[in-house]
């Protein structure tokens, strides 16, 4: 009987067909499973051919071949949905952790550096206080003594942003004793934190941009005395009891006397570094800000974060501080 040896065929067919890969599993599907032109899908269309005594035990065999063939499609899609997945990379608990590179996500060094100068004058009765980067003429140097067209405002190599130079980008920390002078009279004991910019080439030892901290303390009788004292504690928090330090006679338009410091260092071939200038506060200020001056002395002094990241770590290049190098960073971390 025809449909029973073509039942025979099929059966010997499907055995041999591999569902190695979605498309041939698919192609199998369709080739004995396809609603339209399945070939059982077509034996079961042929039943009603058969003698109605053979219908029953060839309808059987006919269900137990699709049984099977869906078995083998469902088999098929599941072992190739286990293989891809499997191709993927995927989460394996047991291979080794990555390393985190350190100094990534960790404090700058120069960050570090102003931390800890804060620190060291905050335990010596410093408050914090902080004026703004965009200055105007009269808090950057009218009011710190500077006269107009006077060659001292050109030492200061100034961004401005106003065409008639009324606004700047502050040359110093120094305005924010002004300021906080104005703002809070006196007496007084801050040190204020922050970027300065200067109109300068670019070199080893300067940058565009780069950080002070000001110092300003003014009471009844502060002396020049008062002034070395606290700067030669700071200078042994920073750089140990054993630290070379010198005051060297300067000038600055804000302070009389004005004094320089220098700090020696060994690991930068065997210099002084400047670190700072300070001086006793010029009464010239307190005329700006409305201290009274027979009363009042101060001191003042301005230091530069860079230079003292640089000696406290060796480091010979003050771009090194701005140009993010993971070599660096991973230093500090
Ligand atoms: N403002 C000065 C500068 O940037 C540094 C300075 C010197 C600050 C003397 C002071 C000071 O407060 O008393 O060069």
């Amino acid at each position: 009987m025809s449909l029973l040896s073509d039942l025979d065929a099929l059966d010997a067919q499907m055995a041999a067909d591999a569902l190695d890969t979605p498309e041939a599993a698919e192609a199998f599907r369709v080739r004995y499973l396809g609603r339209k032109a399945g070939a059982l899908t077509d034996l079961f269309k042929r039943l009603p051919e058969l003698p109605a005594e053979d219908r029953r035990a060839v309808g059987a065999r006919l269900n137990a071949l699709r049984e099977q063939a869906e078995a083998r499609v469902a088999e098929a899609e599941a072992a190739l949905n286990a293989a891809e997945k499997a191709a993927q990379p995927g989460l394996d608990l047991s291979l080794p952790g990555r390393r985190p590179v350190p100094g990534a996500g960790s404090r700058h060094v120069l960050t570090q550096t102003l931390d800890e100068i804060l620190r060291v004058f905050g335990r010596l009765g410093f408050a914090v206080a902080e004026g703004p980067e965009l200055e105007t003429d009269f808090f950057n140097f009218t009011a710190l003594g500077f006269p107009p067209d006077h060659p001292a405002r050109d030492m200061q190599d100034t961004f401005f942003v106003a065409e008639d130079k009324s606004l700047l980008l502050r040359t110093h920390t120094s305005p924010v004793q002004i300021r906080t002078m104005i703002a809070d009279g006196v007496p007084l004991r801050i040190v204020a934190p922050g970027r300065v910019y200067r109109n300068e080439d670019i070199t080893y030892k300067s940058y565009n941009l780069f950080h002070q901290v000001e110092g300003l303390y003014v009471d009844e009788g502060v002396t020049f005395a008062d002034l070395k004292a606290v700067l030669r504690l700071f200078a042994e928090a920073m750089f140990g009891s054993d630290v070379k330090m010198r005051f060297r006679p300067s000038f600055f338009p804000f302070t009389e006397p004005s004094a320089e410091v220098d700090i020696w260092s060994d690991a930068l071939g065997g210099r002084w570094l400047e670190i700072l200038g300070c001086g006793m506060v010029d009464p010239v200020l307190f005329a700006h800000t409305g201290v009274d001056a027979e009363r009042y002395t101060g001191y003042a002094f301005g230091m530069g974060v860079e230079r003292i990241a640089m000696l406290r770590h060796g480091i010979e290049d003050i771009r090194l501080l701005y140009e993010n190098d993971v070599r660096l960073l991973e230093q500090f971390g």
